[in-house]
């Protein structure tokens, strides 16, 4: 009988094995995914062990009373809502982030804040030296704060560290990549290293209780850098987003195992830090321009937060033979479908026209019930109607032109009434608590209706 390999080649994106390591997986077709693993003691069951007697472990039901989590207030309100109401002891968060958004001063002040309240938290910096932290912390105001430093990236000497002093609540690790484990043979970064170096801090935590944050790089299509898997090891995946030219960043929860997944915190950058924003529908809307056509005001959700913004559409003749068709926060797919759908059911073609839809403040906006806002944009831009003001719109459209509800009607609206709107353009069907609303409601069942009143005059 052949000798069982002593590695063999995994597919770090599919988990396909092979014998040999290849540029390509040919099972899942992507490049550069494979590398190469010791095989561990093989299976269970495979005929390969010797028969090893495995403990009996306790079953249970369904209905034992678990206490609800402990939490650790971070003393952060934003991200208090982001985590469903702080941090987990135990448990892991990743947070990714583009360079320069503010992962590393958001994790400092955190660290800050925990100290302060009197529990111990340590800050291992793999990317910055540890007088590069403390100068942010001098910026930051936060000096006097007793929050443990270390500039480190080896792993063993990060978990001895952890296991040699006091046990820490808040162990923050800045950044993931650039940690690397004597024991393999690869570079920090690689696959192998970001899965080992999260494996064992993730155990860790586990045992002691200490809670774990981890930076995580992204690649250039925003997702987290290295193995898929580091996403399902952990119990939340955050994502800090902004645009370089707006001061404003949102923390996305993507993934949370305690807490609501679609919940949002928003910041600002301002000269000493991360500034939490507590009403953020005010700062969306910004300084609007009466007069100008093409803009429009979504009443938004983000989680269990409504959300007011203003959309802005740019319609202009073009000289190409395919014009342009440019979003920033809104999904390019859908804006295609949204002037689709005013062609095809509306009559409004924009074949000569080039399109730009932007979404003021730098905010991404991922919700369907966005799509009557864009159109209206679209149309008042295209025909130089302005829309009022004082009007919010909401509502998804189908392919068919039809509008269709969104959730939380009441709620969003009510946040619109808030603010002073006035008016709102919403879909016929769908429940809504008109005796608790103040606004004028028009109440619209096909996208006609908008494109006949704002549609330009043939
Ligand atoms: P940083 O936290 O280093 O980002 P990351 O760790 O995600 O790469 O933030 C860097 C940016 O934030 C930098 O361009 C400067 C800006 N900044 C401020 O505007 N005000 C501040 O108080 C701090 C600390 C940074
Ligand atoms: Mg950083």
């Amino acid at each position: 009988m052949a000798k069982p390999a002593k590695s063999s080649f995994v597919c770090q994106a599919c988990g396909a094995t092979s014998t040999r390591w290849s540029g390509k997986c040919v099972a899942c077709n992507e490049w550069n995914t494979i590398a190469e693993e010791a095989n561990l003691a093989a299976v269970p069951g495979s005929g390969m062990t010797r028969a090893l007697k495995g403990r009996a472990v306790a079953l249970e039901t369904l209905d034992v009373r678990t206490e609800e989590a402990p939490r650790i207030p971070t003393g952060i309100a934003e991200l208090d809502r982001v985590t469903g109401g702080g941090i987990v002891p135990g448990s892991a968060i990743l947070i990714g982030g583009e360079p320069g958004i503010g992962k590393s001063t958001l994790l400092l002040q955190l660290a800050a804040s925990l100290a302060n309240a009197g529990r111990s938290a340590v800050y291992f910096s793999g990317e910055e030296a540890a007088a590069q932290v403390r100068l942010r912390a001098e910026r930051l105001g936060l000096t006097k704060s007793p929050v443990l430093l270390a500039a480190e990236t080896n792993l063993t000497n990060i978990i001895a560290t952890l296991e040699a002093g006091r046990r820490p609540d808040l162990v923050v690790i800045d950044s993931i990549q650039t940690l690397w484990a004597d024991a393999l043979d690869a570079a920090p970064g690689t696959v192998s290293q970001v899965r080992a170096a999260t494996q064992s801090l993730i155990r860790f935590a586990k045992q002691s209780g200490s809670a774990l944050l981890l930076v995580g790089h992204v690649t250039k299509d925003g997702q987290i850098a290295g193995p898929k898997v580091v996403e399902h090891m952990v119990d939340t995946v955050l994502y800090f987003e902004g645009d370089s030219g707006h001061p404003y960043r949102i923390l996305r929860a993507v993934k949370n195992r305690f807490g609501a997944s679609d919940e949002i915190g928003v910041f600002e950058m301002v000269g000493h830090g991360l500034a939490e924003v507590a009403n953020p529908s005010e700062l969306f809307l910004g300084d609007r321009d009466a007069t100008a056509p093409g803009a429009a005001v979504f009443a938004g959700i983000e989680g269990t937060r409504p959300l007011l913004v203003e959309i802005q559409a740019l319609v202009a003749p073009s000289k190409l033979g395919s014009p342009r068709r440019a979003a920033v926060g809104f999904d390019q797919n859908r804006l295609s479908m949204i002037l689709a759908v005013l062609a095809a059911r509306c009559g409004v073609s924009f074949a000569e026209h080039d399109v730009f839809l932007n979404v003021a403040g730098g905010l991404r906006i991922t919700e369907p019930a966005a799509d009557l806002v864009a159109a209206a944009a679209l149309l008042s831009s295209f025909s130089g109607i302005s829309l009022p003001m004082d009007e919010v719109y909401a509502g998804e459209i189908s392919l068919s032109g039809a509008v269709r509800p969104a959730a939380h009607m009441t709620t969003r609206l009510r946040e619109a009434q808030k603010l002073g709107f006035k008016r709102a353009i919403v879909p016929a069907a769908g429940e809504l608590e008109v005796k608790s609303l103040k606004l004028k409601l028009t109440r619209i069942s096909h996208l006609k209706a908008l494109a006949e009143a704002l549609g330009p005059c043939e």
